[in-house]
Formats: structure tokens, C-alpha cells, sequence
């Protein structure tokens, strides 16, 4: 197939906008720059384009779809019983970051929800995204622009290695903002419970709602997870990651004793700009600032992808705080890792 690619100013021309809208209003596929990742949009009320994304992608036929749109009121018309809390989350935190699970109109087919009765909605902040969804005319469904299993891409170099001969157009934008996928908040029980954690925060949902919301079962003990892509492989590269706890200097003794010795494979560190030279590793990646982890956000797919560009086999990474957007950087990393850890001290290495 062959794939058109555009970039996003472009979308300034009525005519280009016209055809893109078409494309995907007739069962096309087009990827397109959000503000947290690039997404692979279809026409969510076309259960054959919803099919195609799952082809493309390679993406388990039971992982549901986020139905995106142009603007908040447009919820209404895929979505019924929504809570105040929903409301009140929609008017703080839309267009942006934010999935909400509802329950869903029968209008929205079984193939884009994977079957559930609920929908995922979301009205994204990138206004390049909301005037394509608005020139489609209809609601776009559309996951992480990556190949399945493969970290999300959030560069258009990302997206053309994945997508190129597979869409039928791929929009240029840049770097994506935020660089990690949306929060997903299950609003259709009465406790608001988080499925994956994102740039809106479990501390900002909760000033806004003045309660308290719950984490939902976002580790790999949880047999039966709620929100079903939080089950599969995820955001790996090739090389084996590994998630190194304890304090600084005792984890970079640890690599620098231990791990640098291990000539049978390509070894790399990804830590914050700040922590790099304690590193004596031939490939330390210094992805942003630890005081600054929106910085880190917005790098950590691209350094796990730079990873198989230097055919790197074993990656070490020093654990980020959890505290607020840390939850998000941490939940995206140890599934990059398969939850393999360290635990190191002083003395010791301890499996954890
Ligand atoms: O930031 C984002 O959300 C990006 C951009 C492109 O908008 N999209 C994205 O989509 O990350 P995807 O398909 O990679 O992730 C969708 C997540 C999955 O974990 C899926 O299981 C969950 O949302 N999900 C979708 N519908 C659901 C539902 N009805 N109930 C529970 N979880 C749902
Ligand atoms: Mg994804």
C-alpha cells in the first residue's frame, strides 16, 4: 500500500483536510500526532476499519480501542450515565490527556470496544487531532501508532519505521508532548479507579473530585485486569530491561562493578541527564532531568527504541520516584521490563 505523508501544517489546506477526513470516514487508517502519543485512527463506528487497525497493529482481537473526539459534548452521543464526577472531570480536564470509561451506546460497535459494554472516550488536546476527527465527521477510534508489543511511538521517525506501507496516511508532528499514552479512569463504578496511569494525575483527579481515587490493579500480581491491553507485553524493545532500586551511588557501583564485566553482551544504561557520568558503561543514555520528570516522560519511549538502534541486549535503569507523573514513567517502564528488578545496597544484590 501506498502511504501519503503529510505534515501537520498541511492541514491548513481545506482540500487536504477534505480528503483526510474522507479517507477516514471510507474505512481508511490514518495516524495522527496527539499530545501524548501518536495514535492509528479509524472510524470507530466502522466495525471493518476498527478490524483493520487490529491487523495492522498485530494487537490482541480482546484489547478494546479509545473512541476519540472532536470536542467534549460529543460524548453524549456514544456514552450514556454519566456520573457527576465524569462531568466534572470532562469540563477540568478535556480536550487533554484523560480516557474516561462510560457505558456505552449501542451505536459504538463491538468491534472497537472488544465486546465490552463500556467505551473508552477521550477528546484529545492536540488541535491538529481534534480538526482531523472534526473533518471525519465521526468519532476516531485509535490506539498507540507502534507495532504490538513495541514501545508507543512519539516521533514521526518511530512512526514510519512501524506504519509505513501499512496506513494510508501518516501525519507529521513532531515530538509528542507528553510522550506517554493518556490516563485511563474507570468512571462507570463508583469509585473512579485509575487502569493506567498518565499525565493527569491520581493527585489531580483528586483535588478536582475532592475524594479519593482508587489505583486499580496496575502490577503483574493481578490476575484479572480490568482495563485488558494492561495484561500483554508491552513497550519492550529487543534488549533485555532490567529495573535497578536502592540509592544512586550503590546502583551505579553495582553496573559499573558487575555489569560492565559482562563482555558476552551489548550493554547500556538509561538514566537522567544528571546521573550520566557516574555510569563507566560504553552506552549511557541521559534521558532528562529528575527534577524535571515531565522531561523524562517525553524520552522514555524514544531512548527504549534508540536501544535496538545500537543493538544494545541488556538495558539498565536506575528506578524514577513514583510520586505523581513518576507513576505513569514507572508503570510504562516495568512492563517494559517484564517487572524484572534489582534491589541493590551496599554489600548486596538482591532480586526483588
Ligand atoms: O494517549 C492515548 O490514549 C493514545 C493516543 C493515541 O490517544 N492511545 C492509546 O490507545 O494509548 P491504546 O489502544 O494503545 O490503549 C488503550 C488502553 C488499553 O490499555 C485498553 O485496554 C484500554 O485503554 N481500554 C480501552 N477501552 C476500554 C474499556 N472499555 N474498558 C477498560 N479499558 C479500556
Ligand atoms: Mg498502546
Amino acid at each position: 500500500m501506498n502511504t501519503w505523508l503529510l505534515t501537520i501544517d498541511e492541514l491548513n489546506d481545506p482540500f487536504t483536510l477534505r480528503r483526510l477526513g474522507d479517507i477516514l470516514k471510507s474505512g481508511g487508517l490514518v495516524v495522527f500526532p496527539t499530545e501524548t502519543v501518536y495514535g492509528i485512527g479509524a472510524n470507530a463506528l466502522d466495525p471493518q476499519a476498527a478490524k483493520r487497525i487490529y491487523v495492522v497493529k498485530g494487537r490482541p482481537s480482546d484489547n478494546p480501542l479509545i473512541v476519540h473526539i472532536a470536542k467534549p459534548e460529543d460524548v453524549y452521543s456514544y456514552a450514556e450515565t454519566i456520573s457527576e464526577d465524569a462531568l466534572r472531570l470532562m469540563e477540568v480536564f478535556w480536550p487533554g490527556p484523560l480516557t474516561l470509561i462510560l457505558q456505552k451506546k449501542a451505536i459504538v460497535p463491538d468491534e472497537t470496544t472488544a465486546g465490552l459494554h463500556s467505551v473508552a472516550v477521550r477528546c484529545p488536546g492536540h488541535d491538529g487531532a481534534r480538526r482531523l476527527i472534526r473533518a471525519a465527521g465521526v468519532p476516531i477510534a485509535a490506539p498507540s501508532a507502534n507495532i504490538s508489543g513495541r514501545p508507543s511511538a512519539t516521533r514521526f521517525d518511530h512512526v514510519k519505521e512501524d506504519m509505513m506501507g501499512l496506513v494510508d496516511a501518516i501525519i507529521d508532528g513532531g515530538s509528542s508532548d507528553i510522550g506517554l499514552e493518556s490516563t485511563v479512569l474507570d468512571v462507570s463504578i463508583p469509585t473512579p479507579t485509575i487502569l493506567r496511569p498518565g499525565a493527569v494525575t491520581k493527585e489531580m483527579l483528586e483535588t478536582v473530585l475532592k475524594k479519593s481515587v482508587s489505583m486499580g490493579s496496575l502490577s503483574k500480581e493481578s490476575d484479572a485486569p480490568k482495563s485488558p491491553g494492561m495484561k500483554y507485553v508491552h513497550y519492550a524493545p529487543k534488549g533485555e530491561v532490567t529495573v535497578l532500586y536502592g540509592n544512586i551511588e550503590d546502583v551505579a557501583r553495582w553496573v559499573n562493578d558487575t555489569a560492565r564485566q559482562d563482555l558476552a553482551h551489548a550493554s547500556a544504561v538509561i538514566c537522567s541527564n544528571e546521573e550520566t557520568t557516574l555510569f563507566a558503561m560504553p552506552s549511557v543514555l541521559g534521558i532528562g532531568s529528575r527534577s524535571r520528570p515531565e522531561t523524562i516522560a517525553k524520552e522514555l519511549f524514544s531512548a527504549l527504541r534508540e536501544m535496538d538502534n545500537r543493538g544494545i541486549e541488556r538495558i539498565y535503569i536506575p528506578a524514577f520516584s513514583e510520586a505523581d507523573l513518576g507513576a505513569a514513567i514507572m508503570n510504562r517502564l516495568l512492563k517494559a521490563a517484564g517487572y524484572r528488578t534489582l534491589r541493590l545496597d551496599k554489600n548486596h544484590t538482591k532480586n526483588s
